[in-house]
Formats: structure tokens, sequence, C-alpha cells
């Protein structure tokens, strides 16, 4: 964490890897959260939780994989009050320069009684003992009370205290259910702030939910109180109606000094990079009215709006759109420009990719220009999110023909690449892209379902790149590939194949014997 803290400071503890991942279909694979960590600590965000590290084997690969990657921010690994959670987490999170243990409990009465059925003087010894071997494993130790707004009073001033005395440095305080409202928030953080004796040796935190849409209200209305870390996700990710919006914290924060005077070091002029990552990667869609990252937060529509937005910006504009990275499309470069002004733009977008992946974008961008006579920043991030296709490709894309159209029925004419030999078949469909996906079954069978098909154009205009999301469910997992190219249905394809991919990297770390198509 940052030394320059100070008591204004407000720490920023993103979840989108921990909880935002939890929430259906958000899941994300190694690489994926790679970019996602990388990205987050460019921005400046204090602690990146990366993971619930016994939750399962790939967890614990990422945690560690993010914990040996990231050096500016503090990695997080989350831990129930266990020794098996506990100590696995350590070792997660072991290579990181700076590291936390972020260890729970349920506190209210109806999480201890059904969840935990452990008695509150039961709870209250897991508590001081949890922390108390986290803080044996790292200094910096952070014990939150799940359910912590629906708490008796009493009871849970026992629990911070205790956790306090055994180590922790962070208290969290987790709206879990988004149960609470802004006055009765801010009076509990309050309450302990006046009533826990050695409240003074931590730093208070909250983690609120969205279920009422007030969790980045509650927050804001917690920071007031005297919490010193929120507890949030891009684009508002997570559980059920989510977790506070990264993006809405910051930039309320930036915009309203004069009645939330505090500080938090993000660059926002990443959070557009951000909330289109992670939107990208996750395939969910961030709605066009949401607060600052949404496709219309900037848009001015209405005669009245646009005339008053000509005379003097700041009529309708309380923050401008370079502040949170969205520029005017830049016209990038065109199919004669070169490999060097090719490096340049990338790292000018913030990219920093190693000589392979360079050589490989350039290659696509090459083909790109050909077919697309302006190429935009845009088109060059799609690219790149697309390039993810993470190293193990077992099956490659190779080329696709469509006949479709109002005569006759629709047939796909399929190359594949698959573990090296190449496959084509013919294949009909209720439609172009049934057709396409029907070729994929064919040439790889295979008994996942489709859950989403998803198009999005990535600039304007009918020459505009298709990035496509497709998210596949195969025994309860899911995995999400992307595809983008000036084709629909090329794309289509191309992000089928890229989440086959991934379902079979999955399969394999789940069930070796299962990799046969
Ligand atoms: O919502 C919650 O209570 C949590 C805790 C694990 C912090 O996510
Ligand atoms: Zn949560």
């Amino acid at each position: 964490m940052s030394s320059q803290m100070t008591q204004d400071s407000i720490i920023i503890f993103d979840t989108t890897l921990r909880d935002g991942e939890q929430s259906p279909g958000a899941s994300m694979n190694l690489e994926e959260k790679l970019k996602v960590a990388s990205l987050l600590e460019d921005m400046g965000v204090d602690v990146i939780e990366a993971g619930f590290p016994i939750a399962s084997n790939g967890d614990f690969e990422a945690v560690s994989k993010i914990a040996r990657t990231v050096t500016r921010s503090t990695v997080c690994g989350l831990a129930r009050a266990t020794r098996n959670d506990i100590e696995r987490c350590a070792e997660a999170i072991q290579a990181a320069p700076l590291k936390r243990i972020h260890t729970f409990i349920s506190t209210s009465p109806l999480h201890m009684k059904y969840k935990l059925q452990m008695e509150p003087e039961k709870v209250l010894e897991a508590v001081s003992q949890s922390v108390g071997l986290a803080r044996n494993l790292v200094d910096d130790v952070e014990w939150s009370a799940e359910d912590g707004s629906r708490t008796d009073h009493d009871f849970l001033c026992r629990c911070v205290e205790a956790a306090i005395t055994a180590g922790a440095r962070t208290i969290n305080i987790p709206d879990t259910v988004g149960y609470a409202v802004p006055d009765e928030f801010a009076a509990l953080i309050g309450m302990l702030r006046e009533r826990v004796p050695n409240i003074d040796k931590a730093i208070l935190s909250v983690h609120c939910h969205n279920d009422l849409g007030l969790a980045v209200a509650n927050s804001l209305a917690a920071v007031r109180a005297g919490a010193r870390q929120v507890e949030c996700t891009i684009n508002g990710l997570g559980e059920r109606a989510g977790n506070a919006a990264l993006e809405e914290i910051v930039m309320a924060v930036r915009t309203r000094q004069d009645r939330l005077p505090f500080h938090t070091g993000l660059k926002t002029e990443l959070i557009t990079r951000a909330s289109r990552l992670v939107s990208t990667i996750t395939g969910i869609n961030v709605q066009p009215n949401k607060a600052i990252v949404g496709k219309n937060a900037f848009a001015h529509e209405s005669g009245i709006h646009q005339d008053g937005m000509l005379k003097n910006a700041q009529t309708y504009e309380i923050m401008t759109p370079e502040s949170v990275g969205l520029n005017k499309s830049t016209l990038v470069l065109g199919k004669h420009s070169g490999r060097a002004a090719f490096k340049d733009k990338l790292k000018g977008l913030g990219f920093h990719l190693g000589d392979n992946a360079i050589e490989d974008a350039f290659r696509r961008f090459k083909d790109l220009a050909d077919r697309k006579k302006d190429v935009f920043d845009e088109d060059i991030r799609a690219l790149i999110d697309d390039a993810g296709a993470g190293s193990v490709q077992r099956i490659r894309f190779l080329s696709l023909e469509i006949l479709c159209g109002s005569r006759q029925p629709p047939y796909a004419d399929l190359e594949l690449e698959v573990d090296g030999a190449i496959r084509k078949i013919k294949a009909t469909g209720d439609g172009p892209v049934d057709a396409t996906f029907n070729a994929i079954q064919q040439l790889f069978p295979h008994p996942a379902h489709l859950q989403l098909f998803q198009v999005h154009a990535v600039t304007q205009g009918t020459d505009a790149q298709a990035e496509v999301t497709v998210r596949l469910e195969e025994s309860g997992k899911t995995v999400s590939g992307q595809g983008a190219d000036t084709d629909t249905l090329v794309a289509a394809a191309r992000a089928y194949v890229n989440a086959l991919n991934k379902l079979l990297v999955k399969r394999e770390k789940t069930a070796p014997e299962a990799m046969t198509p």
C-alpha cells in the first residue's frame, strides 16, 4: 500500500477477481485474471483481492500467479476462519511483496444459528484464533464480520475488539445482503468508532452489496462517518445485484470534493478501459444508462441539452469524458503503417505486450486494415482483447464460408485445426450462426450448452468490427470466449472456438480423463 496515505486517503480495495467473479457467468481464466490484475495495478488500486485460494486449484493458481506478478498493489486472498483456508491463502500470496490475508466469519444471529450452527461465544473464539493464526503468517490481516450490518451491536463490538487484539489491521463491515440504508450504515460505523476501545489501531473498511441499489450511497456515507477503506468492483460486478461500483465511488469523490474531501490516488483515466476489459472478458454487458461507464453516460441527446453543451459543457456535464478515459475515437493507422508506429500506438493505449504478442497483434492489425478503411483505437483494443485466446489452443479457427439469405437454407463451410490436424465440414442450421455452431459441434463434438451469444459493434458504421461473446456451460462450469472481426459470423466462430479452448483447459484441470472430444 502507498506510503503516501494520509488521514484523508481512502484505500481502494478491489474485489472484482473474488466477489465479482462469484457472480453467475463471470468466471475468468488465469490469463484473464492476470490482465485484470495488471490493469488494476496500473490504475493505482491499493488492494487487489485476487481470489479465494481454498475454493479450487484454479483459484489458488490464479492468486499465486497474481502474487508473483503484481508489485505495486497489495495482493489479498480470502479465507474462512479455518486453519486450512488460512494456510492455503498464505501459501498462495506468499510471493507478493505486499500481501494480505482477509479472513471472515458470520456474526449476525441469523447466520450464526442457521449457516454456521455455532454459539456466539464460539464465533468470538474463532475470530481471535483465525486472526491470530493469520497474523503468524503475514503482517497485514483483514477481518470481516459477514452480515455485519445485521449483527447485534454489542456482539459486533466484542468481535471487532477481539480481532484487533489478535492483530487485525483492517476491520471490514460488510452489508452482505445489501439491506442497510445510508444513515443507518453511517451510524453503525460511528458506533464502532465510539464504542470499540482499540478501534484506533485498525482501519475501518466497508463492503456493500447492491440489492437495494444503495451500495455506493452506503459506502460513501460510511466514509463520511470514518471508514477509510472501501471494497468495490469494476462495473459493480458481484453476487446477485453486485457490489459497490469502483468507478462510481472514485468519481463521486473526485467530483464532489466539497462534500467528500478525500483522496483515492486512482488514475481515473483508466476507468473506461477497465470497465470494457471486465465486460468483454465476462460477457456481462454494462447497462447503457449505468453511471460513469454506460454507453450513454456522457451522451447528450435532447436539443436543449445539446444547445447548452455547445454554449458551455458544464451546463450538463459534471465531469469530463476524458477524466474517465473516454476520448473521442481517434483514427489510428492505415494499412501502410509500420511495426514501429503500431508498437507506439499500443504503448499509447497502455498495452505492454511481449514480442510474440506484438507480432501476432501486428499481423491481425494488417489483416484488419486490409478489410476496414478506418482503424480506430477501439479496433486496436478489441484486437488485443481478442488476442487473449489463451496459450493452450487445441482448436484453431482457419476459415469459414457461409451461404445464407431468403432463398435457401443456410449452410456453413468450416475449416478448423484440431490438435494439429485440419478438419473440414459443411453443416446447416436455423440460420447462419446456428449453422456455424453446428459445424463446430460436428468437427469437435462436445456436451457444452450455449448460454449466451452476444454481438456488439466496436465502433460506428457498417464496416465496424463485431465483437462477439459466447458463453458455454458444461457440468455447472461456465466459460466465456471472445472473437472480433469485421465479419460477424467469423467473429462468432472465433468466439465459440475461444470458449471451447477455455473449457478444455478447465476440463483438464478437473477431470483429465475427459479430455478427448
Ligand atoms: O459480502 C460479504 O460479506 C463478503 C465477505 C466475504 C467480505 O463478501
Ligand atoms: Zn461480498
